[in-house]
């Protein structure tokens, strides 16, 4: 089977490791990948954006099958033109995709079909945004409708604050047209977890699950990012809580998709809060997996991943299985100096070599690059250390161990990673 997987991050190396090990895989493609994806696959130079030329490219390479890392793509109708041409992929429609490009669909979907989530209102004008914010009250959440890579949410504790969020998305559109509508929300409280599952529209096989650290410093401070580390399994969905995120959010979701019209295949991942009377509540849905929660759960993954997604796309997911190692999973974040704001890029890396190279460790490679002198930063999000273990505590040692032996100038990480599961345990 010629497999070709979308994007060129940390998720996609992840992605592309695990089926690179798949027997299936006959042939393995990244477009654009990266360098270090090069090491697993061919990559090509082309653009997640560029839907033509993915669809060209794979009509005219015989890819048996797609999968689809990033959103982009996939607001802009990746799956829409390749199933146009008869071709495979695992990913939504556009339309279907609006679960993750307006706040304002999921939260219309969810209120029409009473899946949990916090209380909210929709506003298309500063004024009626703030007034909503009255009646919301606080502290609350300020959400700009459209994309904007994670960073289009803003929690408020003063109506100041507020107003200041508002006029950033909306009068300064500092993300651009996702600002056309906000969404005004009630703040909730609790553990937050990510439950991502792949579905074909009737049956959900949900992934193992993880929990993400958002906050740029230790403790979740500083300001949000695209994710600092993950760790899988996440204790606070035990399986009580597994069957309530099925039974509450994720089938209900699949079946509200199908009765507006738009059925819904792909990856579904549902972030959600837990709060202390152990009620889960949605926060965000996004159609494609998490990164870098995805590094931890390829990381654990014993089953055929391609048999996965090819059943996905052919739509009988119900003839599978996914298989897990028991083992926990952490993966941590090394980042740039000054991430999520502006940083250096460029700099030599060393170490990566040792790391990759002890027992049960992998280095995924978010932004970097091969220079002349070896690997080198390209991005804000670097490295994701990756490590396996036979207890959190056994897992943690080995992740920090592996990334102790990695080094740049201004390198920064957490090092409280998974600190929440081993207070769990
Ligand atoms: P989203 O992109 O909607 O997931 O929001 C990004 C992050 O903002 C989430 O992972 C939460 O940490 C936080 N967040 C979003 N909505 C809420 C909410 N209603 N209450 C508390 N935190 C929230
Ligand atoms: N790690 C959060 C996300 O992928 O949206």
């Amino acid at each position: 089977m010629k497999v070709l997987v979308i994007g060129g991050g940390g998720r996609e190396h992840a992605l592309a490791w695990r089926l690179s090990k798949s027997p299936q895989v006959t042939k393995l493609y990244a477009a654009p990948g990266s360098d270090a994806i090069a090491l697993l696959a061919t990559c090509v130079p082309i653009k997640g954006s560029d839907i033509e030329s993915l669809t060209d490219f794979a009509e005219k390479e015989g890819i048996d099958l797609t999968m689809v890392g990033p959103e982009d793509p996939l607001a802009l109708g990746v799956v829409d033109a390749f199933k146009a041409r008869g071709l495979k992929i695992v990913g939504p429609t556009a339309l279907a995709a609006q679960l993750e490009g307006s706040k304002a669909f999921a939260k219309d979907l969810m209120q029409k079909y009473a899946i949990p989530t916090a209380k909210f209102e929709t506003c298309t004008t500063p004024e009626g945004a703030l007034a909503a914010v009255g009646r919301v009250g606080l502290p609350v959440v300020v959400k700009a409708d459209g994309l904007a890579a994670g960073k289009g949410v803003l929690i408020c504790h003063t109506e100041q604050e507020a107003r200041d969020a508002i006029a950033a998305i909306m009068t300064e559109r500092a993300f651009g047209a996702a600002g056309e509508r906000v969404v005004v929300e009630e703040m909730l409280m609790g553990e937050e977890a990510s439950f991502i599952a792949l579905t074909d529209g009737k049956t959900v096989l949900p992934m193992a699950s993880s929990q993400d650290h958002k906050r740029v410093f230790e403790n979740d401070e500083g300001l949000n990012t695209g994710g600092m580390g993950a760790y899988s399994p996440a204790p606070v969905v035990d399986d009580e809580m597994h069957k309530r995120i099925m039974n509450e959010v994720m089938i209900p979701t699949i079946e509200a998709m199908a009765a507006e019209g738009c059925p819904f295949s792909g990856v579904l991942y549902a972030g959600v809060m837990i709060a202390s009377d152990g009620v889960p509540k949605v926060l965000e849905f996004n159609c494609r997996f998490g990164d870098p929660e995805t590094q931890p759960i390829m990381a654990r993954l014993t089953s055929d991943f391609a048999e996965l997604l090819m059943a996905t796309a052919e739509g009988r997911l119900q003839d599978v299985e996914a298989q897990w190692d028991p083992r926990p999973a952490v993966c941590v974040v090394m980042a740039s100096g000054g991430y999520p704001a502006s940083y250096e890029k460029n700099l030599p890396i060393s170490g990566i070599e040792s790391a990759d190279a002890m027992d049960d460790v992998v280095v995924f490679h978010a932004g970097t690059r091969r220079g002349e002198r070896g690997w080198e930063s390209s991005g804000g999000r670097v490295l994701g250390v990756t490590a396996l273990g036979d207890t959190i505590e056994t897992t943690l040692a080995r992740c920090y161990e592996a990334v102790g032996l990695i080094d740049w100038k201004d390198v920064h990480y957490r090092k409280d990673i998974a600190k929440r599961a081993l207070g769990r345990m």
